[in-house]
């Protein structure tokens, strides 16, 4: 496949069938027994960061997590938010809802059903800069985003955008183990998800270290001290295997993009033989064209309330 065809919206298309499968069912039961019963004139005010192409909402509403909603989503990439809208649309009318299009997202109407999507192309801290989202939400969403913060610092804040007692949904949240069999040479997988998980706990912003491979463990600690309370928590790990008739979905394709994900972080890394990881990698993607790859990456799913006074 040619870098261009590594599409980063097909690949959050694609894994929304292994998120599916991953979402912890007891986490996600606990959030729909706390949520608040709505309406037309009292919506559900759902606030998500890092929505990407909008399979959350579309996944709540396939759980009929609420029937009435304003639905924020927010999201830098200009990509990702076009195609919200486009898909958006496209899965409304596919799934018998009635769909209107508005300048800055659309309105997803059916049977005792009314939820305005907001699409916002927007970065996470300029919308916290922004004074006037403060105390807003009832539910704060992010799935497979926290380990693209700096938690400790950012998590209060996001807090601070809910209403006086707001939820949190946070889902997909990894925690450093990526399991990929078969094995190509023991101490070499070792080593390449080692160097792998360091490069996820070395990104640089602004001068500032950001992101954690072991997002999920410690946001329970994180929480707790930014003042929310846990009210349930558990593993959402990725499970993707070939069945009779090879990967579900486009999962092939999902796992070809996690290999080159690999690839670009260590590309050219200095602790790893260049032709060794090169051949690594050809093996790996062989392994998925064979239908043998399986692969799990743990990560952990949590539930709360947050308090402001
Ligand atoms: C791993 S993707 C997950 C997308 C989506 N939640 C999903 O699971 O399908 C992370 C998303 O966060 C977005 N993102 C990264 N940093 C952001 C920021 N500071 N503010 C808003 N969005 C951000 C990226 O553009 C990307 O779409």
């Amino acid at each position: 496949m040619t870098q261009y065809e590594y599409s980063f919206t097909r690949y959050l298309a694609a894994k929304k069938s292994v998120d599916n499968r991953a979402i912890n069912r007891h986490v996600r039961q606990v959030l729909l027994e706390s949520l608040p019963q709505t309406s037309a004139n009292q919506p559900l005010r759902v606030l998500e960061m890092g929505a990407g192409i909008g399979t959350m909402i579309e996944r709540m509403l396939e759980w009929d997590l609420f029937s009435c909603a304003d639905y924020t989503a927010i999201d830098t990439q200009t990509e990702n938010i076009q195609h919200a809208q486009r898909r958006l649309l496209t899965w409304a009318t596919q799934n018998g809802y009635q769909a209107a299009e508005r300048i800055d997202g659309l309105t997803i109407g059916g049977e005792g059903v009314e939820v305005h999507t907001k699409l916002i192309e927007v970065d996470l801290f300029d919308f916290i800069t922004d004074q006037q989202y403060f105390g807003t939400y009832d539910l704060l969403v992010a799935h497979a985003f926290l380990d693209l913060v700096d938690i400790p610092e950012t998590l209060p804040q996001i807090f601070n955008l809910g209403r006086k007692e707001s939820l949190f949904y946070f889902t997909i949240n990894y925690d450093e183990l990526t399991i990929l069999e078969p094995i190509i040479d023991q101490d070499f997988d070792h080593h390449v998800l080692k160097l792998y998980h360091r490069t996820m706990n070395d990104r640089i912003r602004d001068g500032k270290r950001f992101g954690d491979s072991r997002t999920g463990r410690h946001l329970f600690e994180h929480i707790q001290i930014s003042g929310g309370q846990i009210l349930a928590a558990g593993s959402s790990d990725w499970f993707v295997f070939p069945g009779s008739g090879g990967y579900p979905q486009d999962e092939a394709f999902f796992l070809h993009f996690i290999i080159h994900t690999i690839y670009q972080a260590l590309n050219k890394h200095p602790e790893l033989d260049a032709s060794q990881f090169e051949e690594w990698i050809r093996q790996r993607h062989a392994q998925i064209e064979r239908q043998e790859l399986i692969y799990i990456a743990h990560q952990l799913d949590y539930v709360g309330m947050t308090q402001r006074n």
